[in-house]
């Protein structure tokens, strides 16, 4: 199940919102709030932890993967990513890596309420993922 239609794209963007403000971003203030939504019809959120060593920060999407595996794991079907003015936000290189590997390439991500979800393959062209491995292992 991944067609645009069934996908309960407010509740989604008001968990997001939601998971949003319970961010902790003390030092850049861009608070993201992240929501997915399983092909069995589960939610999943999750919001960015950042870290005095700024390198060690954990993205919205990190927790939000946290959560999908915490929760008996799944596929994800959609996301939507918001900051703290409650607007999408595109999520990083890191981050397509981490819901490609729990979405695949036709995962939708939100592009907000007036413009069409794009799939996670047009965000992360010819991604590396799981089906490589066995295929390019050597031994
Ligand atoms: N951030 C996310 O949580 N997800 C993204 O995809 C983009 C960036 C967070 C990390 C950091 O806490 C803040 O936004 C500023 O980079």
């Amino acid at each position: 199940m991944s067609s645009l239609s069934e996908i309960p794209w407010n509740e989604l963007r008001e968990r997001a919102i939601r998971a949003a403000a319970t961010s902790y971003a003390p030092y850049s203030n861009v608070h993201v709030g992240a929501a997915g939504y399983t092909t069995d019809g589960r939610f999943v959120v999750g919001a960015n932890v950042e870290n005095a060593s700024y390198g060690l920060t954990l993205c919205a999407e990190c927790s939000l993967v946290s959560d999908l595996i915490r929760n008996g794991g799944g596929r994800l079907c959609a996301v939507s990513i918001v900051a703290g003015d409650t607007k999408p936000i595109a999520p990083c290189g890191r981050c397509r890596q981490l819901l490609f590997e729990h979405g695949g390439g036709g995962l939708l991500v939100d592009n907000g309420p007036d413009a069409a979800p794009r799939h996670l393959h047009e965000l992360l062209p010819d991604a590396f993922g799981p089906d490589d491995l066995p295929v390019r292992s050597t031994k």
